[in-house]
């Protein structure tokens, strides 16, 4: 069925494949898009791109993206030079349903991350954004009913659209519909939190879908616990976190779908020159010191402050590493939209500044923090570390846990959240952590800086080889499949 060339998939996210900007003289240069959910989808997409047709819709997030939007009905840049379409909606509507909802509510209670005796406080603001949330779902319900056809396969992204599948379905009932959350979710007693109608909504739109797809068994078991617990569904639990919800007269297949990487691609792209220039660079300040790595946007799941607070105590507890070890750090620019992140990322700075200030001696800086987003020099640094460390607090897959070790030379040692989806894929070749606990970081830290080369070469290289397996086409053609 995948290979039936006459059949069309639609794509629905916010974030597209491409963005817009406007250029001095006002034409408009065009870039990808960034983040996980859209690079795991694109090379999924662009694998099986000849043997099948694709149109992406996403929203012109940008004036420049609306102008694009204003001047074609498509626009080029999806995976495979697939089209896209860009929907033009309100910037206020928007504005509720991205920040309000999605990244304010949904983010937050999906990873856990609400301040509760403070936060949140479902006033009279909240009703506002929720309507706008509702209403950019029906905008985008819309348009897919606009350009279904018999036979099409419909795959919708994520908490921005939870509403979409239910909305979809109403206005296509024949559609074949698959919804996949690349968050974790929350148990019931968190999920809970959520007005009680909100809470039935959210869960109920993504049981208009015939298939919700999770990446990791724990997010999977999570939500079927939700559907038990609020809406009074019929469960059937299968093999790893995956079952069936029976509700208002349908079924819909909950399927666990791990995402890798295309390792190959990937170590290609990490030999190339402008990669290779960095790492000769990164070498140079490292002068053969051991280098403990992150990657990261500054997210308040990544959990980046509890990473420095362990990396300080490391410098503490053992001091034979003074002046023999150093942290690269990249955090970059995320949601600064939202206050909790410009305080974050302020957080960081102060944090960074106090390491330095406290260790640092005339000939060794114990840390760098890099904050400007740089993809090759990300990926030189994931060459040449010893130590990659990814600690968040919850984390739907986590693909830096994948790619360092793909990419690494010499074979790094991972320090990974247990709470990461990518646990569960390859934290049996990792130096799992309780994201909490500062001072089992610290010690993981040593242990994996003590960890010798030979048994860091073949935990690295089981890692890329598990990841490796997981490649985005594998993952994209499971969802297919799964719709039939
Ligand atoms: C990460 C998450 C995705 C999410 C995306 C949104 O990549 O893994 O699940 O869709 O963030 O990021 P944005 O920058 O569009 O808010």
């Amino acid at each position: 069925m995948t290979n039936d060339p006459r059949r069309l998939v639609l794509v629905a996210s916010n974030r597209g494949p491409v963005s817009f900007s406007f250029a001095e003289d006002g034409s408009l240069i065009t870039r990808r898009g960034g983040g996980g959910m859209v690079s795991g989808m694109m090379s999924g997409l662009a694998a099986i791109a000849a043997d099948v047709e694709i149109l992406w819709l996403c929203t012109a997030l940008s004036d420049a993206d609306r102008e694009a939007a204003r001047r074609g009905d498509r626009v080029a840049g999806g995976p495979g030079d697939a089209p896209v379409r860009m929907l033009e909606i309100p910037p206020d509507m928007l504005d509720g349903a991205y920040n309000g909802i999605a990244n304010s509510v949904l983010w937050f209670v999906h990873h856990l991350l609400f301040d509760t005796p403070n936060q949140p406080r479902f006033g009279a603001g909240f009703r506002r954004d929720w309507s706008r949330y509702m209403a950019y779902n029906v905008a985008f319900a819309d348009a897919l009913a606009q350009e279904c056809r018999a036979g099409t396969r419909v795959l919708i992204q994520d908490y921005h659209l939870a509403l979409a599948p239910r909305l979809l379905r109403e206005r296509h009932p024949r559609a074949r519909i698959a919804h996949f959350e690349h968050t974790p979710w929350a148990p019931p007693d968190y999920y809970r939190l959520l007005p009680d109608d909100v809470a039935v909504a959210i869960l109920d739109g993504m049981l208009g879908a015939d298939h919700a797809g999770f990446l990791a068994g724990r997010w999977a078991g999570a939500f079927l616990d939700c559907c038990q617990a609020v809406l009074g569904a019929r469960v059937s639990r299968g093999a790893g976190g995956s079952g069936q919800v029976r509700y208002r007269g349908r079924t819909t297949e909950v399927g666990v779908h791990p995402l890798g990487v295309d390792g190959t691609a990937l170590r290609a792209r990490g030999r190339e020159t402008d990669v290779e220039a960095h790492a000769v660079a990164l070498a140079a300040i490292a002068k053969g010191r051991q280098l403990i790595v992150r990657v990261d946007r500054t997210e308040l799941s990544k959990n980046i402050v509890r990473g420095l607070a362990a990396y300080r105590e490391l410098l503490l507890t053992h001091p034979a590493w003074l002046g023999r070890v150093m942290h690269l750090a990249f955090a970059y620019p995320s949601r600064s939209e939202l206050a909790e992140y410009r305080d974050y990322t302020a957080h960081v700075h102060r944090l960074a500044g106090e390491i330095n200030a406290e260790f640092g001696t005339r000939d060794w800086e114990p840390l760098v923090l890099e904050v400007r987003d740089d993809y090759a020099r990300s990926l030189a640094a994931c060459r040449i570390a010893d130590v990659l460390l990814v600690n968040p607090l919850r984390d739907g897959m986590n693909l830096v846990a994948e790619e360092g070790p793909i990419l690494s030379e010499r074979g790094c040692a991972l320090v990974l959240s247990r709470e990461a989806g990518a646990a569960a894929l390859i934290g049996d070749e990792a130096l799992v952590v309780n994201p909490y606990d500062v001072t089992a970081t610290a010690e993981a830290l040593h242990a994996a800086l003590c960890m010798p080369a030979a048994e860091r070469r073949r935990r690295a290289g089981a890692i890329a080889a598990r990841a490796s397996g997981r490649a985005p086409r594998r993952w994209l053609t499971e969802q297919l499949d799964a719709l039939g």
